[in-house]
């Protein structure tokens, strides 16, 4: 069994559908979720399914051992971020090389970034006239969303679209594949 900690920052979709997805698997335990923000509705999600949640300050992030020694004492083997907006720090991705994954709203390299997340990604990519977007699915480096890509899935955008729909068709796509895509690459490790 495979003990995985999943980083959210916000509402948590995609974290409750791999923990209910996960939730009777025998190769994979989502064991905690580690959140930024106190507000968060992520964390309302772990609790109604009675999984560990934990907020954390960026110093505890970035400048001493405090996440390191928690993902320690859970034997943590693998990290999934899902919603999460600050960059993991190069401790975090040298302790698990190609074991940290992202999934990004779009179709990466184009609209990434630091500032590219959730709506403000959607609203762009409607602002281009762009004719399709889909999700990016990458392991984690010390760049904002610049880690190599493992998967990305696509869905087409028509003139009715707008922002809030096309956020309806990625977290479509999200739900989908997120699980299909972890499990491929924890069966690997
Ligand atoms: C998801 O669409 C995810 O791809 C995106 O935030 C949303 C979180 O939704 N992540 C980023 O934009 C990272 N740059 P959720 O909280 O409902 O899972």
């Amino acid at each position: 069994m495979k003990r995985i900690a999943v980083f959210a920052s916000g509402n948590g979709t995609n974290a409750e559908n791999l923990i209910i997805h996960f939730k009777s698997s025998n190769l994979v335990k989502i064991e905690l979720i580690l959140c930024n923000n106190a507000d968060a509705y992520v964390l309302e999600r772990a609790k109604i399914h009675g999984i560990k949640s934990v907020v954390f300050t960026k110093s505890e992030l970035n400048l001493d051992n405090s996440i390191i020694d928690l993902l320690d004492s859970h034997n943590i083997d693998f990290i999934v971020l899902a919603g999460f907006l600050w960059l993991i720090p190069s401790s975090l991705i040298t302790k698990y090389p190609k074991k940290i994954i992202n999934i990004h709203p779009a179709l990466l390299p184009k609209y990434g970034g630091k500032g590219m997340y959730g709506m403000h990604v959607h609203e762009s990519v409607i602002e281009a006239g762009e004719v399709e977007s889909g999700v990016t699915i990458h392991y984690v480096n010390d760049k904002y969303d610049e880690g190599e890509n493992i998967f990305q899935a696509r869905c087409g955008i028509n003139d009715n679209d707008n922002a809030d729909s096309l956020a309806k068709k990625i977290h479509a796509l999200e739900h989908e594949y997120f699980p299909i895509i972890i499990e491929q690459e924890i069966i690997k490790i």
